[in-house]
């Protein structure tokens, strides 16, 4: 099987890519390398994987439609796992036409180039986001998602709808997975866990919105890769026109304070912290119902958060400094 993947440099991608090489598939990696942060660290995600000699990368803009098409090339591509976007909730808020062009343009861009090529099995990452603020918890799919309270948020939640279009429309069996703040070696640097951990090993003080009551779902990467794989699987074999939105959480909270202390602990280095009110934009608690993951999909997590921390600062501590 042939997989394009885009977004395949950044943080998520790059383990997805891994992944799907380790179980025989060839990747098609198709990313801007955008400097939301730095480039080269999106080219040292994928250095192992372009090793193994079962992947390509081509550099390429998702809403250029001709890019894509090149991209592909005469390659045939049984299966889309569609990651590219501008992820980041605060930074929405000072670009949303940017998020806009990216999250919903894009997403049109590869939902006709999948289309056009009669590809069917489409995987596309959302996000948490789209529940708002407020909603019940844990979260569930049944929820109408139609209040979100962020640039970034809403272009998550038209990507989602625009999915269901094509499933409707064109037969496209698509699945769409609402991500719950991932972390792991590699995650992207603006995110919350690495930006603490460096600030805290170089004694700068971190950041620290509103009491530390507010809670994640955190959810380490592993176990989103396990899910992306379960959910490309459900893709290919499932009838044509199939759509489904499933949540990838740990369904488990973990506030803002209790991670300061759990950094602190692995990192062995006392917290400054720099109190700031709460951030537009951010909702006060994700939690993840993973009932309808684990039915659908076979997905199972498993990493505890002091596992993933404890897994995250090893990698951390090997870094280059950038
Ligand atoms: N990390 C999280 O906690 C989290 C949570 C919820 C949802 N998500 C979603 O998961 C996906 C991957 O997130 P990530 O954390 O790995 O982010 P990331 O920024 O590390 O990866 C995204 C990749 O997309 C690429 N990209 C951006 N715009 C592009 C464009 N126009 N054309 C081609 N490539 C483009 C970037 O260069 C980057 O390598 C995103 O869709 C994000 O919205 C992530």
């Amino acid at each position: 099987m042939r997989v394009l993947v885009t977004g395949g440099a950044g943080f998520i991608g790059s383990h997805v890519c891994d992944r799907l090489t380790a179980r025989g598939s060839e990747v098609v990696i198709v990313d801007s390398l955008e400097p939301f942060y730095d480039p080269a660290i999106k080219r040292r995600n994928i250095a192992g994987v372009l090793a193994s000699g079962l992947a390509r990368f081509v550099q390429a803009d998702i809403a250029d439609p001709d890019a894509i098409d090149a991209a592909a090339g005469d390659d045939t591509i049984d299966a889309v796992i569609h990651l590219a976007a501008r992820a980041g909730v605060r930074p929405s808020l000072e670009n949303p036409a940017g998020y806009v062009r990216t999250n919903v343009e894009g997403t049109v861009s590869i939902l006709e180039f999948a289309n056009r090529r009669g590809i069917r099995p489409f995987v596309m990452a959302s996000s948490s986001s789209v529940y708002g603020d407020n909603a019940p918890v844990p979260f569930s799919e049944e929820l109408p998602a139609a209040t979100p309270i962020s640039p970034y948020a809403a272009t998550k939640r038209a990507g989602e709808l625009l999915c269901h279009v094509y499933a409707h429309l064109y037969g496209l069996s698509v699945i769409c997975l609402r991500l719950f703040t991932v972390y792991g070696p590699r995650q992207r640097p603006d995110l919350a866990i690495h930006k603490f951990a460096r600030l805290m090993s170089a004694g700068r003080s971190i950041p620290f919105y509103g009491d530390g009551s507010t809670e994640r779902d955190y959810t380490y990467v592993a176990d989103i890769v396990h899910g992306i794989e379960g959910a490309l699987d459900w893709a290919v074999a499932a009838d044509a026109g199939a759509f489904e939105t499933v949540n990838l959480g740990e369904n488990t909270t973990t506030s803002l304070s209790r991670l300061v202390e759990m950094l602190s602990a692995e990192l062995k280095v006392e917290a400054k912290l720099e109190h700031l009110g709460s951030q537009p934009g951010d909702v006060d608690r994700t939690f993840a119902s993973i009932d309808k993951a684990r039915a659908l999909i076979g997905y199972d997590p498993c990493t505890s958060m002091v596992e993933g921390i404890h897994r995250f600062i090893e990698w951390f501590k090997v870094q280059p400094l950038t």
